[in-house]
């Protein structure tokens, strides 16, 4: 809504009057208040001086012209009088003077400066006017005018006039007005000194006083007239500034409006004059302005929404980009994840495959030694049985030798081949050989069966097992490993006969025993121990190496992960045999301090849960 600011608000200010005025009195207003005051004080100081000078000057002018007036009749009045001497005559010649009231005294002399007749008002002492000065009286006889001089007395100021009194037919020339001029004609006053005689002079003293009393009333009254006037013109003054300025503070205010924004409002001012067209061009500008700021408000709100508009389908572009890459990256980690899982399968695969050939090298071993085993230890049955038979007869034969001719050559033959041959050590050494061929034997049977129970090719896969045999064999099986780096202390517990894969199980004791065997810098204990747990039976197998870091605990069941040189460990043994036991329901647990030793704890379901797999 369009507001109107009329000429009338500029008059409406909060506040006692005194502090309208002052805050009123501001600015441009004040200016034009103040130089407008200015002006007419000066103009009034002006006209007022010039008007006393006038009044005073004129007042002068009449008094000098009066004087000169009066000493002329004067003078003329009372030639008679000095000539006759007759001083009754000139006292009343010049009485009406004493009715004056600008006269102060007026004196006639004689041609000898005597005091003829005097009024009685004289005002002045009588020493100034009882004598005349020297001065005047040259002045005079050399001029024959009438002089004038302004004199003081006692802080008074009066005029003086002097004129000679002429005792003659030639009069005196009046018309020339002289003080102290020097410069007149000589000719023309001896001309006239020879016609003429002074007998006399006559003296006026005119005062100024009432003069004086008449400017100082005129003073007076321009005071008074300006004392009434001056708060009028500047009541019209501030009246005046405040018509002249009021449209030019509206149009301040009105402008510092449209610079905080407010546009709402137009000046109302119908005058026809440079502020009414300001006002209205004002007017327009602002119209203008809203009619542009409407605009630019419609193009930025567009622009606005464009820009919404497009920030919210690039969003959702974005949206999609991201959520694209998101599958992305999903599918990639899937992937990745499938051919780790695919790496490592095929690398279990190629363990199972390896440990498969062993199993099989090793079964196919066995049972190659197996049947020679077979007959050389029955052989050895029968070779124990025939040396003891021989030993018999032996010592059947050696009881009868006492009983055979020394000299015959048999005796003899046969007292010499027991010599060379030493039958008491062969009858002592014999025995020793056959036990030690004997244990020898029964070793050789032992490790087959070893490596019978380590391939188990000869048996099919689940079978219903002691797992201390297991452990057995597999430590018979790595014994080169330990040998020279652990004692190996057995705990076995009650453990009963496990529902297992055998070979897969011996993997996973061999994997543990080398590690283990690994894991010892020189000399340490490798503790087996054994026992059931509710349903489950487990077998730990702890060490006194030098521990697992606690940062690889949750590591080192992943596949390739070791912390033994390039060429050493692959890093599959511990996840090829977590899977083993996975497969078999059971778990392995590893609990390691480093620097002291690890244990490993596998526990296996003493029964499968399901059938077991084929
Ligand atoms: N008893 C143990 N004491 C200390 N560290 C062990 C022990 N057993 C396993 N480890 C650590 O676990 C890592 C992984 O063992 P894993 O058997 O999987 O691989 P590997 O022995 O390094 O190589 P390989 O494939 O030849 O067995 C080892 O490199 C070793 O750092
Ligand atoms: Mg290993």
């Amino acid at each position: 809504m369009n507001s109107t600011l009329t000429e009338r608000e500029g008059l409406v200010r909060p506040g006692t009057p005194a502090m309208r005025f002052a805050s009123s009195m501001r600015g441009f207003k004040a200016r034009v208040f103040w130089a407008v005051t200015l002006l007419i004080v000066l103009m009034a100081a002006l006209l007022t001086s010039v008007s006393i000078y006038e009044q005073d000057t004129t007042l002068k002018r009449q008094l000098y012209d009066w004087g000169h007036a009066t000493i002329q009749s004067m003078a003329r009045d009372s030639e008679l009088g000095v000539f006759s001497e007759n001083t009754d005559f000139l006292k009343s010649t010049i009485s009406n003077l004493e009715r004056e009231p600008n006269i102060m005294y007026a004196v006639i002399y004689s041609d000898s400066r005597q005091i003829l007749a005097q009024t009685n008002s004289a005002q002045l002492p009588d020493p100034l006017i009882k004598s005349v000065p020297d001065v005047i009286v040259n002045e005079i006889s050399a001029r024959r005018a009438t002089l004038w001089r302004e004199s003081r007395h006692m802080n008074n100021s009066f005029y003086e006039f002097w004129a000679p009194i002429i005792g003659s037919e030639a009069p005196v020339d009046d018309e020339r007005m002289l003080f102290m001029d020097e410069s007149d004609d000589t000719d023309n006053k001896a001309a006239v000194a020879e016609k003429t005689r002074i007998i006399g002079y006559a003296r006026i003293g005119i005062s100024l006083q009432m003069a004086r009393t008449a400017i100082n009333e005129a003073i007076f009254t321009s005071m008074a007239i300006l004392a009434i006037t001056l708060p009028i013109a500047f009541f019209v003054t501030y009246m005046i500034a405040v018509r002249i300025t009021r449209p030019v503070s509206q149009l301040a205010r009105l402008s510092e409006a449209v610079a905080g924004g407010d546009l709402s409002q137009q000046i109302d001012i119908n005058r026809s004059d440079e502020v009414g067209k300001l006002a209205s061009s004002f007017n327009r500008m602002i119209r203008s302005i809203k009619e542009r700021d409407e605009e630019l408000r419609k193009s930025r709100d567009e622009l606005e929404q464009r820009v919404q508009r497009r920030t919210a389908e690039l969003y959702a572009a974005n949206q999609n980009q991201l959520q694209e890459i998101a599958e992305r990256k999903r599918a990639e980690q899937q992937l990745r994840e499938k051919n780790a899982e695919l790496e490592s399968m095929q690398m279990q695969l190629l363990q199972q495959e390896k440990m498969a050939s062993i199993g099989q090298l090793a079964a196919g071993v066995a049972h190659e030694i197996n049947n020679p085993i077979g007959y050389v230890n029955s052989n050895m049955h029968a070779l124990n049985k025939y040396a003891e038979d021989l030993f018999t007869i032996l010592d059947i034969y050696e009881a009868a030798e006492p009983l055979l001719d020394p000299q015959a050559a048999a005796a003899r033959r046969v007292v010499s081949v027991k010599q060379e041959m030493d039958i008491p050590y062969i009858k002592e050494d014999l025995p020793k050989l056959l036990r030690e061929s004997q244990e020898g034997l029964n070793r050789v049977k032992a490790i087959v069966q070893d490596l019978k129970n380590f391939s188990h090719t000869d048996e099919g896969e689940w079978q219903i097992i002691d797992l201390h045999n297991g452990l057995d064999s597999t430590l018979n099986i790595v014994a080169n490993e330990l040998k020279y780096k652990a004692k190996v202390v057995k705990e076995y517990g009650d453990l009963p006969l496990l529902q297992c894969n055998p070979s897969q199980i011996n993997q996973v004791f061999t994997n543990i025993l080398v590690n283990a065997a690994h894991a010892i810098e020189n000399n340490g204990v490798i503790t087996i121990r054994s026992g059931v747990s509710g349903e489950y039976g487990y077998i730990e197998i702890s060490d006194t190496g030098k521990g697992i870091a606690p940062e690889h605990l949750n590591r080192i069941f992943d596949p390739f992960f070791t912390t033994k040189p390039v060429g050493k460990g692959t890093g599959l043994g511990l996840s090829l045999s977590y899977g083993i036991i996975k497969k078999h329901n059971g778990r392995i647990e590893v609990a390691s301090e480093l620097g002291k030793g690890a244990t490993f704890r596998i526990v296996l379901p003493i029964v499968q849960p399901v059938a077991a797999p084929a």
